[in-house]
């Protein structure tokens, strides 16, 4: 798998990425398209995207993230996504890893996100922790998670 990191400009990779995400977030949970690209996706130029790719030809792409600022020194880590038949292999996992290395690289000290309540164990994984209450959007229970970078 190879990773790669863009930004809005990045037209090509940024429909990548949108693809990805209409088809788990809209298509697989039900998510409204309305709710699902936002103001982070159109003009957010601070924002960081994640493509993921299988290895060999034709360089699939298969799972995607993001993070913006959120002011101060933490990141806002969301809309990571991995293909339903691509699950279980790692691509999560190295979406995150590559988040996080990149917000520390960028001199943030901490990562918050929405879990989805169902994922937070997966967030777990990776150092995140409980950091306020359950709460409903877009029809999903979501646990706020964070952990230092
Ligand atoms: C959640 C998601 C991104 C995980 O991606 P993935 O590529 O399947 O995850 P990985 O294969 O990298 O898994 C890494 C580890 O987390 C574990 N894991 C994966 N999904 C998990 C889940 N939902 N709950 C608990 N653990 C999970 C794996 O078993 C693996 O553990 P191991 O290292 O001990 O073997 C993917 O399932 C997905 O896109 N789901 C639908 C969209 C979604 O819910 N996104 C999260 C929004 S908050």
């Amino acid at each position: 798998m190879t990773v790669e990191l863009f930004d809005i400009t990045d037209a090509r990779r940024l429909e990548e990425a949108l693809a990805i995400r209409l088809r788990v977030f809209v298509d697989e949970q039900g998510v409204p398209l309305e709710l699902e690209i936002d103001e982070h996706d159109r003009d957010d130029l601070g924002a960081v995207h994640v493509l993921i790719r299988e290895s060999g030809e034709p360089r699939v792409a298969i799972g995607t993230g993001r993070f913006y600022v959120l002011g101060g020194d933490a990141v806002q880590i969301g809309r990571m996504a991995v293909l339903p038949e691509a699950r279980g292999r790692g691509a999560g996992a190295a979406i995150l890893e590559v988040l996080a290395a990149e917000a520390r690289r960028l001199g943030f000290a901490v990562a918050r996100l929405d879990a989805q309540a169902h994922a937070a164990d997966f967030y777990r994984k990776f150092g995140f922790a409980d950091g306020g209450e359950r709460h409903w959007d877009a029809g999903i229970l979501h646990q706020p998670m964070s952990r230092v970078l």
